[in-house]
């Protein structure tokens, strides 16, 4: 009897140790540096052969905002990363970002993790983390 129930209680053990692992942050699961870095290249891509938006970045800075993307997309996702660029609001004054636009750079950033497969759950996760950033992007 005494037996059982130590039996038991090991097994409940084992399986509540392995229900309560911790997952890796999400950082750790767009693939740390190198995942994040392939994103923003991926991203830069997408920006660069889409007719709807690349005229926002006639006169941009491309390998800051290269080097500034990934850095925030580390810090957001519980990376060993502090975003030292604009805010958000600074950065995007005077483009008049509209919802379209944003959509559109959105869709772009879907279709790269897509093809990096990134599973849909870090993909929500990530576009989680972005989506309160709309308010301080657009019609600035
Ligand atoms: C998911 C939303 C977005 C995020 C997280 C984001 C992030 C960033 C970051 C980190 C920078 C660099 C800031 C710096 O230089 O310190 C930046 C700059 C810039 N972003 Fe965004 N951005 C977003 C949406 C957009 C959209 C929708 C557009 C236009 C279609 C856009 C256009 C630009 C441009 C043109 C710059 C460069 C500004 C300059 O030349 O100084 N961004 N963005």
């Amino acid at each position: 009897m005494v037996k059982t129930v130590t039996l038991v209680s090991l097994c409940l053990v084992l399986l509540l140790g392995c229900s309560t692992a911790p997952q890796p942050v999400l950082y750790q699961r767009l693939g740390a540096d190198e995942g994040i870095n392939a994103i923003v290249d991926g991203l830069l891509f997408e920006i660069e052969h889409d007719d709807r938006i690349v005229h926002h970045f006639a006169d941009t800075d491309i390998s800051r905002f290269r080097a500034m993307l990934a850095e925030q997309l580390c810090d957001l996702s519980g990376g060993p990363c502090q975003y030292s660029g604009s805010t958000m609001q600074e950065s995007h004054t005077g483009f008049n970002i509209s919802l379209a636009d944003y959509d559109a750079l959105v869709e772009g950033l879907i279709k790269v993790m897509q093809r990096q497969q990134v599973s849909i759950a870090d993909q929500n996760a990530l576009l989680a983390l972005l989506a309160p950033m709309y308010k301080d992007i657009s019609y600035r």
